[in-house]
């Protein structure tokens, strides 16, 4: 909730953006200091098919939470429940476009046991996909991810730092900070 200060997203960061100080400023405008969900939920929104959203951050960051955002602004009902796939690894969420993908690879140790997974089918489904603990398995995926650091902040705020790794995730990246 707007004001709740326990739960919210306090500062913006963004690199590899040209103009990257102006730019930063207008996408934390538009997305810290508010509701914790809205970054999340604007992003979901944006989401048409083939991202790739990579989420990095410790323990209890709020990954999953950022997720449960995402898949709300895509449209996927309240009533799908969005948690970790901890056990499964994939979680599929039906809505009213593309479904979404959600990977949790934190109990992957090695990169290759993606491949039984059958990495290549489900990026070649053009579903859009979130995944928590990116960086376990970074080199797996292709370069163009909109990679998401979630840190937490003394006080339990959170500070997100957004990193664009190719053009569609760019798109995204400036999508977001348009008032559209
Ligand atoms: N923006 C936020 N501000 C403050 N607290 C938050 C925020 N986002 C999530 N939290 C809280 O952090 C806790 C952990 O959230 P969550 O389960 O989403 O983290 P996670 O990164 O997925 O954890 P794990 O590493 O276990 O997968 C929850 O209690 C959640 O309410
Ligand atoms: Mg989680």
């Amino acid at each position: 909730m707007a004001g709740n200060r326990d739960n919210r997203i306090a500062a913006i960061q963004v690199s590899d953006e040209r103009g990257t100080a102006a730019f930063g400023r207008r996408l934390g405008k538009l997305l810290a200091g508010g509701e914790a969900e809205r970054p999340g939920r604007r992003l979901g929104k944006l989401l048409a098919g083939g991202e790739i959203v990579g989420l990095v951050g410790d323990l209890g960051a709020g990954k999953t939470t950022m997720t449960r955002s995402i898949a709300r602004g895509a449209g996927i009902p309240a009533t799908t429940v969005v948690n970790s796939p901890t056990f499964t690894i994939l979680n599929v969420y039906d809505g009213p476009k593309k479904p979404l993908l959600h990977l949790d690879l934190y109990r992957i140790e090695d990169p290759d046991e993606l491949e039984g997974l059958g990495l290549p089918d489900l990026l070649s489904t053009g579903a859009p996909l979130v995944i928590e603990w990116f960086d376990r398995c970074r080199t797996a995926f292709p370069p163009d991810v909109l990679e998401i650091t979630i840190e937490i902040l003394p006080g339990d705020a959170r500070r997100l730092h957004l990193r664009a790794g190719g053009p569609l995730s760019r798109k995204l990246l400036r999508a977001l900070a348009s008032r559209a």
